[in-house]
This record gives C-alpha cells, sequence and structure tokens, in this order.
C-alpha cells in the first residue's frame, strides 16, 4: 500500500495555515466608479445575483465567472468580485480561499484534479496522481492536483479534467489525457461520465454535462 503524501504541516491540503495579518485594515467595498469590471463578466455576476433573494449568496457562482476570465482569483478577479456585488473584498477574499477550486494563485488553464480519497486510492488515485504529472512534466498551462472525494466514486480512480469526470483511468489514459488536452481534442470519451447512459428508465439517454471540477 503506497503511503499517503502529506505536506509538513500533516495536512494533504496545501495551505490551510498561511499566514494572515491581523491587523491590516480591511479594505473597504471597492468604488465602482473607478474600478473597471469586463462587460462580460459583470453582466454574469449580475444574472447570478438576481437567482437569489439575498444577492450575496450568488458568491460562488461569481467567483468561478471570475476565475474563468481571469485564468485565477487574482486580487484584481476578486476587486471585480466587490464591486459588482457591493461587498468588500475580504469577504470575497475568505470564500475564494475556503474553497478548494478557487485558485488563489496563478496556475496552468487545463486543470486536472485526480481523486486520491478514499476509493480511489484504494484502485490506484495515487498512480494515476503520479503518472498525470509525469505526463505533463514541465508544461506549466497544466495545473494537476490531488483532490478529496470528488463524488464520483462509482468510477474510480477518476479526474476531474476542466470540469468533465473522467473515469476509471488507468495509468497509460493519463498521456492520452494530456495529449488530446495539447491538441484540443475531447478527452477519452468513451470514459467521460457525460457519455453513460442515464438511470432514467424511460430513456437511456445520455447525460449531457455535469457539474464536475465546479465547487
Ligand atoms: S473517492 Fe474518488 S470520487 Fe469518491
Amino acid at each position: 500500500m503506497t503511503e499517503v503524501t502529506r505536506f509538513t504541516h500533516g495536512s494533504r491540503i496545501p495551505g490551510w495555515d498561511d499566514a494572515v495579518d491581523p491587523d491590516k485594515a480591511p479594505a473597504p467595498v471597492p468604488d465602482a466608479a473607478t474600478t473597471p469590471v469586463p462587460a462580460e463578466l459583470r453582466q454574469e455576476i449580475e444574472a447570478e445575483m438576481a437567482k437569489y433573494p439575498v444577492s450575496r449568496s450568488a458568491l460562488i457562482p461569481a467567483l468561478h465567472a471570475a476565475q474563468r476570465v481571469h485564468g485565477w482569483c487574482s486580487p484584481e478577479a476578486i476587486e471585480q468580485v466587490a464591486t459588482v456585488m457591493g461587498i468588500t473584498p475580504g469577504e470575497v477574499a475568505a470564500v475564494a480561499t475556503f474553497y478548494d477550486m478557487f485558485e488563489t494563485k496563478p496556475v496552468g488553464r487545463q486543470t486536472i484534479y485526480v481523486c486520491t480519497n478514499i476509493s480511489c486510492s484504494l484502485r490506484g488515485g495515487d498512480k494515476i496522481l503520479a503518472a498525470m504529472k509525469a505526463a505533463a512534466e514541465g508544461d506549466a498551462d497544466f495545473n494537476i492536483r490531488g483532490f478529496e472525494c470528488l463524488g464520483a466514486c462509482d468510477m474510480a480512480p477518476m479526474a476531474s479534467v476542466n470540469g468533465d469526470f473522467v473515469g476509471p483511468l488507468e495509468p497509460a489514459d493519463c498521456a492520452q489525457i494530456v495529449s488530446d488536452l495539447k491538441g484540443g481534442l475531447e478527452v477519452i470519451p468513451s470514459k467521460q461520465l457525460r457519455a453513460r447512459p442515464c438511470a432514467d428508465p424511460a430513456g437511456n439517454v445520455a447525460v449531457t454535462s455535469n457539474e464536475g471540477g465546479q465547487s
């Protein structure tokens, strides 16, 4: 059995013990007149806010939208979300730093989360993670991380590839996934969750989308 890799602070999760500065004054709500926000991002955030009785409830989808635009939850992205939502950057940052699927440091655009939680780990998830990292080694366009249970244990060992769930994976699939992404191709369609028949007894209709990889 492979020993689970841990960071020096003992957790499998990086960064949870990053230091904060309690003496730093909180930033106010940004001034909308002096904080430019891309028009499409503003519209998307406002559309999300309109779905909730309390507009701040749209913070998670708003951060997803900003992360898509900026590639990560940069200080600029956080400022823009705060501006549109009329809340402080601190409130936005608190959510961005809590959820694992928000990137608070620059990362590659190709995001692969390899599940190394219990079901996937028992079926070789750690080997899949190592093979995936080896396949993309040296390419800064790839953001590959081990991840806790992605809720698709029935397809273990699996990964979320830019939000698409793929599995069960063999180590040899990893080079194929990386190569497909580099070529702009759909990754291993036969192993995608979206290609599986749904459980609807009336229809055997393929699942057309999933929210895999989204907080
Ligand atoms: S343990 Fe991997 S999806 Fe649940």
